[in-house]
C-alpha cells in the first residue's frame, strides 16, 4: 500500500491501512513529537465532554486508547466507555494496555465505522474524540452520527490538530511538522506516513466552519476553543 497522495484526499481503506501500520510507534511518536502535552490536551477533551462517575460514553476513533482510558478513569467503576475504532490493530493495542493498567477500567473496544456507528441512537451521556474528525473522510456525517447516538443535553468534545491564526505560530507548525516530525518517522520508517499531517491539516475546516458543521449536524451549541497557541483545537458541542 502506498501513503495517500498528498494532492488527493485519501480513501478510506487507505486511512485504515495507514492507522494498522503506524500502530506499534504510535503512541511513543506522540509522546517524543507533543513533548508530553497530547496528555494534557486530552485530559481537557475529558473535562470539556462533561463526563460523571457513572456515566455511559463513547470515545470516536480511539486509537490505541489513551483517551477512552482516560475517559473510563473519570467515570470510574459504575460507568462504562466504549472506544470505536475502524483499525484493528489500533485496537489490539488499546485492549492490550487496557489489560496491563493497573486500575481495573470498565472499556469495551468495538471495530467500526465513525460513519456508520454500530450503537442505538440516544446512548451516550458524553463523548470524545481525539484527532479523528481530522481523518474521517466525510466530517458532516461524522457529526450527524455522533450527534445521532447522544442522549439531549449530552456534550461531546472533539480534539484535533488546528491552524493558528498568528502567521508565526503557523511557520513554527509547519517547520516542527517538516523538520521534526517527518524525520522522527523517517526514522522508523514512516515518513511517508506521517507527511500526511500537513496536508490532511490544511484540508480541515477552521474552527469557525467545524462550528457551522456541528450546528447543521443539529448540535444546539457548538464553540471551538483554540488549544496551545492555536496548534490544537477543541470543539465543543451538545445536543439540545
Ligand atoms: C490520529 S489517530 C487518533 C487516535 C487516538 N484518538 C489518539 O488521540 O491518540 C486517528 C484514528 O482515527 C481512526 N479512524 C479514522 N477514520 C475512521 C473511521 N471512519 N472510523 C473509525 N475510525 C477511524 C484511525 O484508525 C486512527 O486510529
Amino acid at each position: 500500500m502506498t501513503a495517500p497522495s498528498q494532492l488527493e484526499p485519501p480513501q478510506s481503506t487507505e486511512i485504515q491501512a495507514l492507522f494498522n501500520r503506524i500502530a506499534p510507534a504510535y503512541d511513543p511518536l506522540n509522546d517524543w513529537l507533543s513533548l508530553g502535552q497530547h496528555r494534557v490536551w486530552k485530559q481537557m477533551a475529558v473535562r470539556w465532554s462533561d463526563a460523571q462517575p457513572g456515566d455511559c460514553c463513547l470515545d470516536l476513533c480511539c486509537g490505541s486508547g489513551d483517551l477512552a482510558r482516560r475517559l473510563a478513569r473519570q467515570v470510574g467503576k459504575t460507568g462504562s466507555v466504549y472506544g470505536l475504532d475502524f483499525s484493528a490493530a489500533q485496537l489490539a493495542i488499546a485492549a492490550q494496555r487496557t489489560h496491563e493498567s493497573v486500575q481495573p477500567l470498565n472499556v469495551t473496544w468495538v471495530e467500526g465505522d465513525a460513519l456508520n456507528l454500530p450503537f442505538e441512537t440516544a446512548q451516550f451521556d458524553a463523548a470524545t474524540m481525539g484527532y479523528g474528525l481530522r481523518n474521517v473522510l466525510d466530517i458532516p456525517r461524522s457529526l450527524s452520527e455522533l450527534h445521532r447516538v447522544l442522549k439531549a443535553g449530552a456534550t461531546a468534545a472533539i480534539l484535533d490538530f488546528h491552524q493558528p491564526k498568528s502567521v508565526w505560530i503557523r511557520e513554527f507548525q509547519q517547520w516542527y511538522l517538516a523538520n521534526l516530525v517527518v524525520p522522527m518517522a523517517e526514522s522508523l520508517n514512516l515518513k511517508q506516513e506521517y507527511a500526511y499531517i500537513m496536508p490532511s491539516l490544511e484540508r480541515f475546516p477552521t474552527g469557525a466552519d467545524q462550528v457551522a458543521l456541528a450546528r447543521q449536524a443539529g448540535f444546539s451549541q457548538a464553540i471551538h476553543y483554540p488549544i496551545a497557541g492555536g496548534i490544537m483545537g477543541v470543539l465543543v458541542v451538545q445536543k439540545p
